[in-house]
């Protein structure tokens, strides 16, 4: 086997990954930003910044799939004597006599050290700030007097990341800024219908500046030797239309030892339309010079840093756990809650491997992802419920995605994936368990942005429901529409033609039979949570319409599990669909794919057919069909041929995405219904094949991506190059990694009066405690297993003992024993 460098290590304590080689085998990044202004960080400094919406308000330019990867960035560039460098090693990539790239929670900071000076940023963006704060220090470690010429770097976007790649007609013409002191102000488009503007400031006084891309930069150079930095002479250019960026130029003296801070500031301002400018095409600094007074000091920015690390102290403290195993405590203490924050705020939209142009946020996507972020900030879950419901149809069915900045439906890609309405449920059920607020299903909220159509939650809730009901197939099984969960099993998409988008084509339609066992079992799940929210609505409320609207989807719910087992079950494993004629998929009569894992999760988890035998069957087929040594395929055989009728799933090469990928959102359903069957070994084993430190620990080259968090897909057993990472990030791996850990291994789950406990977990497994923060109580629940998997016998709340497996919820500090 290839032999496996390493690139990092883990440092638990600071909450840290610590990259002590710049040349990973990928770019490594982290997000900066928590609301509202966001950017994307690179161990080498490369990436970009937005406000909001990562396509139409780009602040800086970023290029995709470039050569070399990953460039451009912020960057500064440190010239002593002849040699010019970089902390981050990139552009220039001169190499250092010491690197480092810590990357933390919503920071990080980058170190490079040359010639006896250390250059260290701490790169963040403030609570509540619409900036990127760039705490540079430089540090003359030599016995010497040090003269050194730095350059800053930043190159603006004109705000629609899409027109900016392309229209340059256009664009070319359009690029204004202005410079007054140490600040450069990029105002493309505001002279007309923009009313923002962005800046870049730096807290010293500054000996020039550069504007004008190719001025600074030179044609026929690079970042790696801009010529304004090469021969040490800003041009103090004034851009006008071609590419503005905004570089400023210090010179700096420093004593041995000495050592100085600069706080560079990229901000972003809006102002309302009357007072746009203070004079005749002079754009308004007013706000701009507040936000900067706000950030001009190392006391200052020092002092928002730590309102930073408290805000995480804050969040990470809600669930705690300790089982001595430190592979397994980091990556539930610190970075797989880190990514569910990361994925709930951008969805699947901006990426190393989403362009941020591309796709806004997903419906489905979105639900599944308020489940790993609901126990931290309740109230902004709320409200992204509330924003994804509002882009539903008043037939239940729903807008595929949304884009962030405008909230409305997005036209491109429309609707008809039938299992979008499910995951209303899913997350809504979700934030009521973990907050206990019911008033959330009685807003008002519209169908498709109109106003005046707004009806309350819970009916959004039931008409989810009843598209299913209402969109039935032969065998009584969910009608797929374009696509379930799996976006790329087209069953009604019918192309030849290679020009059509396979997510959007619906070449036949009409007189489909596709049918989906996974939306079947998605359906039974949340079927059966929405009857338990209607029963606690009648129990809460006295009003008997609640009773029997969970008496009506009981019967559905019965109804598709008969079908289920009827229609849907194969003798080793559940069948993934019925195609367009009504033909089978994923069962042991067809040539490839006889077996795939989303029926299996699906079906698992809802228990259908359990007394039968079913379930049992269903998850050992997955380990001996899907499993491999990296995580359990997507389906099996690979397909090696495209299928018509099936559309994109047939169209990747074999062991890759949707054919036969590791795809890792959809293990922890089958490690879900393994849980559910008690089966805790099993569970436990294909758990820690997809964690993100069991694997940095062997495969740090293989895997490619960054080690501490969880990609989207891992190269299956028939790839060429199985166990190699792709789409790290943004991926609902992350919640559902989550969701598995927190309520079905360790077996903590909120539950409407208080919260269930219900582990299961290898028989290894030791003692362990879980320190959950709910509502308005903090519980220390310690866990003694007694090598069992699953089954709790006794439980004390407080030295008391309680009979069932739910603690009644109270307010206040409470010690909780158990033991199975
Ligand atoms: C990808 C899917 C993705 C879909 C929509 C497909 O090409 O394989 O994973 O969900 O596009 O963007
Ligand atoms: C990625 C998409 O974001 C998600 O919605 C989809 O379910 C998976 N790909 C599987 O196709």
């Amino acid at each position: 086997m290839e032999q496996q460098k390493r690139y990092g290590h883990f440092d638990d304590q600071h909450r840290e990954y610590v990259i002590t080689d710049p040349q990973t085998p990928w770019p490594w990044i982290n997000y900066l930003g928590n609301e509202d202004f966001f950017s994307l960080i690179s161990n080498t400094a490369g990436g970009y910044s937005f406000y909001k919406d990562a396509k139409f308000r780009r602040i800086t330019r970023y290029r995709y799939n470039n050569v070399p990867m990953d460039n451009g960035g912020r960057y500064f560039y440190i010239k002593d004597g002849d040699s010019v460098w970089n902390p981050g090693w990139k552009p220039c990539k001169t190499p250092l006599d010491f690197y480092e790239c810590r990357h933390g929670m919503s920071y990080t900071r980058i170190t490079g050290r040359k010639n006896g000076v250390e250059a260290s940023v701490l790169f963040f963006v403030p609570l509540k700030k619409w900036a990127e704060v760039q705490k540079l220090t430089l540090k003359n470690e030599s016995n010497e007097v040090k003269t050194l010429k730095l350059f800053s770097f930043e190159e603006w976007c004109l705000w629609n990341a899409a027109t900016d790649m392309e229209n340059f007609q256009r664009n070319f013409s359009t690029g204004e800024v202005e410079i007054e002191g140490s600040t450069i102000y990029h105002k493309t488009e505001y002279r007309e219908r923009r009313n923002h503007y962005a800046f870049y400031h730096v807290n010293a006084e500054i000996q020039g500046f550069d504007t004008d891309r190719e001025t600074f930069v030179g044609l026929y150079n690079e970042f790696a030797d801009p010529q304004a930095v090469m021969e040490g002479k800003p041009r103090n250019s004034h851009a006008h239309g071609w590419s503005p960026i905004a570089s400023h130029y210090i010179e700096i003296t420093l004593q041995p030892g000495e050592s100085k801070d600069f706080v560079f500031l990229l901000g972003y301002i809006e102002n309302e339309q009357d007072e746009k400018f203070s004079a005749p095409q002079v754009i308004n600094k007013q706000k701009a010079h507040a936000l900067i007074a706000e950030l001009d000091t190392t006391e200052k920015v020092d002092k928002a840093f730590a309102e930073l690390c408290e805000y995480w102290d804050a969040l990470l403290n809600i669930y705690k756990v300790k089982t001595g195993n430190d592979k397994l405590d980091r990556m539930v203490n610190i970075w797989n809650q880190y990514q569910c924050m990361v994925t709930f705020n951008f969805s699947r939209s901006a990426s190393f491997f989403e362009s941020g142009v591309g796709r806004g946020m997903g419906f489905r996507d979105s639900n599944q992802d308020l489940v790993g972020f609901v126990h931290q900030i309740p109230p902004r879950a709320r409200q992204r419920i509330i924003d994804i419901a509002s882009t539903q149809f008043p037939d239940g069915g729903c807008y595929h995605q949304y884009q962030p900045l405008t909230k409305r439906g997005n036209n491109d890609i429309g609707g008809g994936f039938n299992d979008d309405p499910c995951w209303l449920i899913f997350g809504t059920v979700a934030y009521i368990k973990e907050t206990g607020d019911f008033s959330i299903l009685d807003e008002m909220v519209p169908f498709d942005n109109q106003p005046g159509s707004e009806v309350t939650l819970f009916e959004h809730l039931k008409i989810s429901m009843d598209h299913v009901i209402k969109n039935l197939g032969p065998h009584m099984l969910p009608l797929i529409g374009r696509a379930d969960w799996n976006d790329c099993l087209n069953l009604n998409c019918f192309s030849w033609d290679p020009n059509e988008s396979f997510q959007t084509t619906e070449n036949v339609s009409e007189g489909t039979k596709a049918e989906s066992l996974m939306i079947a079992g998605l359906f039974v799940v949340t079927g059966k949570d929405y009857v338990a929210l209607c029963q606690k609505l009648s129990e809460y409320s006295d009003n008997s319409e609640y009773s029997d609207e969970a008496a009506r989807m009981q019967q559905a719910v019965d109804a598709m599990i008969e079908a289920v087992k009827k229609h849907g079950w194969d003798g080793e494993w559940y069948l993934r669909a019925y195609d367009f004629y009504g033909r089978k998929i994923g069962s042991n009569e067809c040539e490839e794919a006889k077996i795939f894992i989303e029926s299996q999760g699906w079906c698992t988890m809802a228990e259908i057919g359990a007394e039968e035998g079913m379930v049992a069957k269903s998850l050992d087929s997955c380990k001996k069909y899907l499993e491999c040594e990296h995580g359990m395929v997507l389906n099996n055989p690979a397909f090696t041929k495209y299928i018509y009728e099936y559309g994109e799933i047939s169209s990747y090469p074999e062991g890759y995405k949707e054919n036969a990928g590791i795809f890792c959102h959809n293990n922890p359903w089958v490690i879900i219904g393994e849980c559910i069957a008690g089966r805790g070994n099993d569970a436990w084993s294909h758990y820690a094949k997809i964690l993100p430190s069991y694997v940095e620990e062997k495969y740090q080259t293989l895997h490619k991506v960054e080690p501490y968090v969880n990609c989207q897909m891992v190269a299956g057993k028939d790839a060429y190059k199985p166990g190699e990472g792709k789409n790290s990030w943004l991926t609902g791996t992350a919640a559902w990694m989550w969701y598995t850990v927190s309520e079905f291994i360790l077996g903590i789950k909120p539950d409407y009066d208080g919260i269930r406990i219900d582990p299961c977990l290898p028989e290894t497994a030791t003692d362990y405690t879980v320190q959950r923060k709910f509502r308005e109580a903090d519980y220390t629940i310690t866990i003694h297993p007694n090598g069992s998997q699953k089954g709790v016998k006794t439980i004390t709340l407080d030295g008391k003992p309680i009979s069932g497996t739910v603690i009644p919820y109270s307010a206040g500090k409470h010690t909780v024993e158990v033991t199975m």
